[in-house]
């Protein structure tokens, strides 16, 4: 089944709550958290990330785009994350390793984060220790931009690793996400769909959601 994780980069900050609530149909809260330093841009710190845990019932996806993310992933499951993906070019392999066996020592799914100049082999080290492996299909940094077509045989690569060495793993895809481009990540092997710009800019926000599941 294809999972929709409607990104609240997207939302409105004043109407939070409300817009969370708005997506109740999806699957997964995603939660883009960034520290002006791994990506140009600041987001959502762990104080939003406590305050939205008790108005959802949606397990938080947090997406870390912060350098050395191991100072902080265990923070971020203190604070209501179910899920946390850290970025492989954050850290050195044995720290990201480190943050992974954090997030699961809190109880929590752990994954990784390639960015577009990642190639697909970098999954390698850590696919064991991984619930979810996430591929941007943009620069991390901002929502609204335009899906990168170039990623989707990296998409494939990532989901035949998965298939031949760890197939309960989840195959995200993060950026540029919308009815047109929804189905080329599900034929490339993706699972879970994150969606900003997409599903906050829609009419009918159930409606988009169940069209992006396709
Ligand atoms: C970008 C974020 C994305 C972003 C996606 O750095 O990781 O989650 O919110 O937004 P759209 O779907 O608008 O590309
Ligand atoms: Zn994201």
């Amino acid at each position: 089944m294809i999972k929709i994780a409607p990104s609240i980069l997207s939302a409105d900050f004043a109407n939070l709550q409300r817009d969370i609530q708005r997506i109740h149909s999806a699957d997964y809260v995603h939660v883009d958290v960034m520290d002006g330093l791994f990506v140009p841009n600041i987001s959502i710190g762990l104080p939003v990330v406590q305050c939205i845990r008790p108005v959802t019932d949606l397990p938080l996806d947090v997406h870390l785009m912060i350098d050395r993310p191991v100072r902080y992933a265990g923070q971020f499951c203190d604070a209501g994350a179910d899920l946390v993906t850290c970025h492989v070019e954050a850290d050195t392999e044995s720290e990201i390793l480190r943050a992974l066996s954090d997030i699961h020592n809190h109880g929590k799914r752990a994954g990784v984060v390639l960015k577009p100049g990642t190639p697909a082999s970098a999954v390698l080290p850590f696919l064991d220790a991984c619930d979810l492996v996430l591929i941007m299909t943009v620069e991390p940094g901002f929502g609204g931009q335009k899906f990168m077509m170039e990623m989707l045989p990296k998409i494939q690569a990532v989901r035949q690793y998965i298939d031949a060495l760890h197939p309960e793993c989840e195959l995200e895809v993060d950026g540029g996400v919308d009815e047109k481009t929804a189905p080329l990540c599900i034929a490339a092997g993706a699972n879970v769909l994150v969606a900003g710009s997409a599903v906050y800019k829609a009419e009918d926000i159930p409606g988009r959601i169940a069209a992006l599941r396709g």
